[in-house]
């Protein structure tokens, strides 16, 4: 039973979060009369020392110690006697460990906040390069309409800035502090919560403690912010491992971030994003983990909670790790405008041949099942719509005349999307400001 509850090779994580939490305790233990300033002060110093110790390597976690909260509270122990035996007064485990993880989550949170921002920062520095780099935009994996590459790079700008506005958010929700609140019922010691709260850095205290012990939900939505970021990461990785292969060549990850194969020497792979997409698996997981822990527990601490954790660390670290790595990797990424404008389809300007029609009075309908038409009559003859001589358009509609050639050119195709939101030049370049003021706020 020893092994199987033991928890301090996971939630000694926790261990300066616990330390600052033990010594603000003993700060409120003074104002309900169990320490003298004097005991407080030693006890304070003796933590102190531990936290020294424990960072040096010196110390070894006691035999009796089955997590960091125990651990913490036995060497204290060791070095003040009967002082460090009364820190336990008022105060369980249930509200120390939940304290503990929200200190935690809000250095994490604040770690993976910086850490999107320095990604965010690299997107927009490689975008303003590409404003008018030409790329086949694709849905469906199969070209679509021709696109700025920089637009490409700012809608994952816009993913990521989602994720960090929803870090944010949950730290207003996960900032408030359980300590105090005993097992469920709140502390028998009439410490001064608030106050407490400022020392940790807490906005307040939790307003209820039945609440405060029972629920985890601010670990699950760092686990789902997590997971979701995840989620975009992994996106974005397939769509570089796609572009950098043979068949595509438009970028190619900077070898600090490839490997070689074992066996094949010309091989170079890219496992900088295959483990980004890899590792995604494994955080969703978590999330499933987080989620399912809590649905069928009673309402109130119970044993299980103390799995939360092992999710929760791993979420946060290996989510941190993708989205730092990935920063290196746009860093150095190599770029290809040359082979992203030779790979343009020219009937990837078939709905600009539409809206040409259009324009003409012709409803879009028409216009579409026309194009479609010219479409087939070109793949036919093994041409393409720039190459369809124009009596064939014509045959078509006599609406075609020999502007029609001048849309196939990807330069004033993309000058055709200047709506706020899209393509074009303008547009782009409204993006890339509007992301700079982002990032400054
Ligand atoms: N290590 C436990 C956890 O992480 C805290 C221990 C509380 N144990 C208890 N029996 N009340 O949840």
């Amino acid at each position: 039973m020893e092994k199987f509850g033991f928890s301090l090779h996971v939630d000694q994580k926790l261990f300066d979060a616990d330390i600052a939490v033990n010594k603000a305790w003993a700060h409120a233990l003074v104002e309900v009369g169990i320490y003298t300033e004097r005991e407080k002060e030693q006890v304070c110093t003796a933590f102190e020392s531990i936290q020294n110790d424990f960072h040096a390597g010196l110390l070894t976690f006691p035999a009796d110690a089955e997590d960091i909260h125990s651990a913490n509270e036995r060497w204290l122990t060791q070095r003040c006697g009967d002082v460090g035996a009364k820190i336990h007064t008022g105060r369980s485990r249930n509200d120390q460990v939940v304290t503990d993880l929200r200190i935690y989550l809000r250095t994490q949170n604040q770690a993976m906040q910086n850490a999107l921002e320095a990604l965010q920062t690299a997107l927009v520095d490689l975008s303003e390069q590409h404003i008018v780099t030409i790329f086949p935009g694709q849905t469906h994996l199969r070209q679509a309409q021709p696109i700025s590459f920089a637009f490409y790079l700012l809608a994952f700008f816009y993913q990521l800035q989602r994720n960090r506005q929803r870090l944010r958010e949950a730290l207003t929700r996960c900032n408030k502090m359980p300590l105090g609140a005993g097992a469920i019922a709140g502390s028998g010691f009439p410490v001064d919560r608030e106050k407490l709260a400022q020392i940790l850095g807490f906005d307040a205290p939790t307003e209820n403690s039945y609440d405060a012990t029972a629920d985890r939900d601010c670990v699950n939505e760092h686990l789902f912010i997590c997971a979701q970021t995840m989620v975009h990461l992994s996106r974005l990785a397939e769509d570089f491992i796609i572009w950098s292969s043979e068949g595509f060549r438009f970028i190619e990850v900077d070898e600090a971030y490839a490997t070689g194969s074992s066996m094949m020497p010309q091989k170079r792979n890219p496992d900088s994003l295959e483990l980004i997409r890899g590792k995604s698996a494994r955080v969703i997981g978590n999330l499933t983990t987080g989620l399912t822990l809590l649905k069928g527990i009673p309402t109130a601490y119970v044993r299980d909670l103390q799995e939360d954790k092992e999710p929760l660390f791993d979420s946060l670290e290996q989510t941190i790790a993708a989205v730092q790595i990935l920063y290196g990797v746009i860093r150095s990424l190599i770029v290809y405008p040359d082979n992203m404008l030779n790979a343009i389809d020219p009937m990837l300007f078939a709905t600009d041949v539409a809206d040409y029609l259009v324009r003409k009075g012709v409803p879009f309908r028409h216009a579409h099942a026309l194009v479609g038409l010219l479409v087939s009559t070109a793949e036919r003859r093994g041409a393409s719509l720039s190459t369809l001589p124009l009596d064939i358009y014509q045959q078509h509609s006599n609406l075609f005349e020999a502007d029609v050639y001048q849309l196939f050119d990807p330069v004033s195709a993309l000058k055709k999307r200047e709506i706020s939101g899209g393509t074009g030049e303008k547009s782009v370049t409204a993006q890339i400001n509007h992301a700079r003021i982002l990032l400054e706020d």
